[in-house]
């Protein structure tokens, strides 16, 4: 990554600007997964060490009228934060102003503050959203100069508290999260120890064409699962039930199949349910086609078998998207069979792209088998699709 990191900039004394991602899911004022905060933790610690003094942004949720901000306040993420740093993280819950001007003021070195949702300024003509240009020249303007950029799940945005304040900075750098992010997806992507194999799944071929498109040219193998596998086979002529299938793909699913040849790897076989819930049969296919009255709800056997040994000897892989219904135990059979055939490579560079992956190898205890588990949908489906991402660019050059 030719971007300045952290550990190029003097931070004893400064006041340092941080984006981070904490757009943490919250049920009743409780976060329910705060991988996003631990995953931030490492370029905090650092900044706090060096005897720099943290000013964090986040966006949390999305915000278009003032309605929309129940609920969406940051306090909940600060007192997480506070809990696992051991120590105070001043939160004045203003984006803007005298209180948080002062309390920045405030700061001794190696203090902390979170400023309030940076959505919250999205309420008057979206402000953040569409980098408005004085407000990342007024956040700029609380630092002495440096921003760390840390949100890896925001950086396909181009947003006020990313590229607005980069633009108005001397040193714009890189945190750990975002460096660790963009060495493990991108240069495994761009420059592969081969074989290579991509693992895509999830049930639309909409969401993943771009995905698919940049992976057939950079992969050895792509190998596809999940609700989108309908699509490909009903393109086929093969009779799919009732499974998901998007007709209005079909046409882009056949052009796909074309152009890939034998590197798209499909299922031979699925587990198949007469209903999505309250079902009464569940069963295996057999052969491609889905019985009448009956949908796919995971790969079945025969179709594990095959891509555990398309997984056989690959030295990268890339994994985006379950192959079935993994929260449901009738439906993770085929989702659990690819991580584990994906662990048990020797010597492989194993990647999960964010999403639901990260959430079924976290759910079904697999994390630790992983050499990376992205912390961003979005900008990982992004970057797996080959393009930049503006929170990257705007970023200073090592050689600057
Ligand atoms: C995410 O959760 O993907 C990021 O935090 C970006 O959120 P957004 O899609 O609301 O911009």
């Amino acid at each position: 990554m030719n971007k300045k990191t952290v550990k190029d900039v003097e931070l004893q004394g400064k006041k340092v600007l941080v984006r981070v991602d904490f757009n943490v899911p919250l049920k009743d004022g409780v976060i329910t997964n705060d991988n996003r905060i631990t995953a931030a933790l490492p370029t905090i610690q650092y900044i706090l060490e060096q005897g720099g003094r943290a000013i964090l942004f986040s966006h949390l949720g999305r915000v278009k009228e003032e309605g929309d901000k129940a609920g969406k306040s940051l306090a909940p993420v600060a007192k997480a934060l506070s809990e696992k740093l051991g120590k105070e993280v001043v939160f004045p819950g203003v984006t803007r102003g005298a209180d948080l001007e002062a309390a920045i003021n405030n700061l001794k070195d190696g203090d902390i503050l979170l400023v309030e949702n940076t959505r919250f300024e999205d309420i008057d003509g979206k402000k953040e959203s569409k980098n408005d240009a004085d407000l990342g020249k007024y956040w700029a303007s609380l630092g002495d100069g440096i921003f760390v950029n840390d949100a890896f799940g925001t950086a396909h945005r181009a947003h006020a508290s990313n590229v607005g304040i980069s633009s108005n900075v001397e040193n714009a750098v890189a945190g750990f999260l975002l460096e660790n992010e963009i060495n493990f997806i991108k240069n495994s992507v761009d420059n592969p120890t081969r074989p290579f194999v991509a693992i895509l799944g999830g049930s639309k071929v909409s969401d993943k064409i771009g995905v698919i498109e940049n992976l057939l040219e950079k992969a050895d193998k792509v190998i596809v699962g999940g609700g989108m596998t309908y699509t490909f086979m009903k393109a086929q002529g093969i009779e799919i039930g009732n499974s998901l299938c998007e007709d209005d793909k079909l046409d882009l699913a056949k052009a796909l199949l074309d152009k890939a040849g034998d590197k798209l790897i499909l299922p031979v076989d699925s587990k198949e349910a007469d209903a999505f819930a309250g079902y009464n049969t569940v069963q295996d296919t057999n052969g491609e086609a889905v019985s009448a009255g009956f949908l796919g709800l995971d790969i079945g056997p025969k179709s594990i078998e095959k891509f555990e040994n398309e997984i056989n000897g690959a030295k990268t892989v890339v994994w985006n998207g379950p192959m079935g219904v993994f929260e449901n135990p009738d439906f993770q059979a085929g989702t659990i069979a690819v991580m584990d055939a994906i662990a048990n490579q020797a010597n492989v560079t194993s990647i999960i792209g964010g999403g639901d992956s990260a959430a079924a190898a976290i759910n079904l205890g697999r994390a630790d088998k992983f050499s990376w588990i992205s912390t961003g949908g979005g900008a990982s489906m992004e970057l797996l699709e080959g393009k930049e991402l503006p929170g990257l660019t705007s970023l200073t050059d090592k050689t600057a």
